[in-house]
């Protein structure tokens, strides 16, 4: 995807050439890492972060937008206790974006699946909580989760409003020691009197409403239309360019990937919603540490080499991560993981449960080695003798997978922040732009 030049601008990196605010929101840089730390070790690194206050967002008109059909996806449905409102999307995406919602008014949601990095992050191969404290896997992206019914890694949720208090109540994630301190905590900010009431026929925040707020937002998040979609199910010649359609004969010929990554005759989510062994956590767990030193760099240019003693002697001990395993305690289930699905996957790196490939050249590669061999592999992945053309092709069909998301990202910076203090500038706009 071209990206603008960026240029040094209050307001971030906007596409350069615009002078107007308003007219450069239509147009803003609403994705890319804002910082992979590229070049730290030079003393006149800058930081490509941009200042949360900076970010000028679109409010977009999200119940409407994730009704439509979209080309690519079956229609959305909810469960019926859960039907969409505007106010409880209003209302979700607000909980999503309040770093109030953790132990220590430091994490949000929208820290970890950040809307600007495909909701996952681009930065972190495994997720940082509270306090720094590790997660240990790869936070998925949020597009399209509303027809996941198999969430997680590990796949031990079905529902979102099932997912949602475990990362509030997780100690490293946002750390709130039981389900009724954050509804008394929620219950005691001013600034959600009435929204709660209103979205639910007069009930305040609970047990039930917190997470269906939250499933609500989240089920708008819906991305489809890609070039994919348009050339397969729209019959466009022409939207998907030569490469990606041979990667596309291989993917669903001779690589097999179609066999997990499931395309069905009228829709693709690109996973089958089940668990399978690639290898990913098995060479994992065969990893030996590094016996030597390890470099940290404490500031841009300046770095120490710190042995591995004394990691060792502050972090947590890595446990291996046995996937399926943990949920049923079946041997044959180690190192078993939820096939994602692939849909914007050009938009989510670093990939697979633990982010160990950092590119979707690393992950083509990886399958035509036929994955890491251990006594569970999946039959069904097996070396492919891939010539370097095939590869690229399979990367260019990844990335003609890429749907619809930028209205989605825009109306993110359009809400709210929940951060002690802090107010948001919302420009009203009408318009959304996709
Ligand atoms: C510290 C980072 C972090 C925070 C904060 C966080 N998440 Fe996540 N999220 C993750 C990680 C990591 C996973 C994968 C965990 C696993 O598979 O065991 C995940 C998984 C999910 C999933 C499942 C997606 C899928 O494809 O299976 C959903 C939905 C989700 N998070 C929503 C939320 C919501 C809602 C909040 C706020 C209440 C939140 N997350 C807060 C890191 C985070
Ligand atoms: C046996 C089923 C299976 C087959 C066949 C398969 N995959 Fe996967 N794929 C998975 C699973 C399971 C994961 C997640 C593994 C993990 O998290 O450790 C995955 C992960 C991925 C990811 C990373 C997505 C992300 O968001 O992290 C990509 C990209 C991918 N596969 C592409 C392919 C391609 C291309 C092929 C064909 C060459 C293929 N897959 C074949 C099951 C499969």
């Amino acid at each position: 995807m071209a990206t603008p030049a960026p240029v040094h601008h209050p307001w971030g990196r906007v596409a350069a050439g615009c002078l107007f605010l308003w007219a450069c929101s239509a147009v803003a840089v609403v994705d890319g890492p804002g910082d992979d730390r590229r070049g730290y070790e030079r003393p006149d690194f800058e930081t490509r972060s941009r200042a949360l206050e900076a970010r000028v967002g679109i409010h977009g008109d999200l119940v409407a937008r994730a009704l439509e059909q979209h080309l690519g996806l079956p229609l959305l449905g909810f469960p019926a206790s859960a039907p969409l409102s505007e106010e409880r999307v209003a209302l979700g995406r607000k909980l999503f974006f309040d770093r109030r919602l953790s132990l220590n008014g430091t994490q949000s949601c929208g820290m970890c699946h950040i809307p600007e990095q495909g909701f996952t992050n681009n930065e972190l191969a495994i997720a940082v909580g509270i306090e720094g404290r590790s997660v240990g896997r790869n936070a998925p992206t949020l597009y399209n989760v509303a027809f996941l019914g198999t969430l997680f890694h590990d796949g031990r949720e079905e529902s979102l409003e099932q997912q949602a208090w475990q990362p509030m109540l997780h100690p490293n994630e946002m750390a709130n020691p039981s389900i009724g301190f954050v509804i008394d905590k929620i219950a005691s900010l001013p600034d959600y009197a009435d929204l709660f009431e209103t979205a639910f026929d007069g009930r305040g925040p609970d047990l039930e409403t917190v997470p269906k707020a939250l499933a609500s937002y989240q089920r708008t998040l819906v991305s489809a239309n890609s070039a994919f979609d348009r050339w397969y199910f729209g019959a466009e010649t022409g939207a998907m360019d030569e490469a990606a359609i041979r990667g596309f004969r291989l993917f669903t010929g001779r690589a097999g990937c179609v066999a997990c990554h499931a395309i069905e005759q009228d829709h693709a989510l690109f996973t089958d919603q089940r668990l399978h062994n690639t290898g990913v956590g098995y060479a994992r767990s065969q990893r030996r540490e590094e016996p030597g030193p390890s470099r940290v760099w404490l500031y841009p240019g300046v770095s120490i080499d710190v042995s591995a003693h004394l990691i060792r002697s502050v972090g947590e001990e890595r446990v291996p991560d046995l996937g399926r395993y943990r949920v049923t305690s079946d041997p044959d289930d180690r190192w078993r993981f939820r096939t994602p699905s692939l849909r914007n996957v050009a938009l989510t790196a670093p990939y697979m449960h633990d982010g160990s490939l950092a590119t979707l050249e690393a992950v083509v590669a990886f399958y035509d080695g036929g994955g890491t061999p251990n006594p569970l592999l999946s039959p069904l992945v097996r070396p492919l003798e891939l010539s370097d053309s095939e590869r690229a092709e399979l990367v260019a069909f990844l990335r003609a997978l890429t749907g619809e998301y930028r209205s989605l990202v825009l109306d993110a910076f359009a809400a709210p922040l929940g951060d002690v203090g802090v107010e948001r500038r919302v420009p009203a706009r009408p318009t959304e732009a996709e």
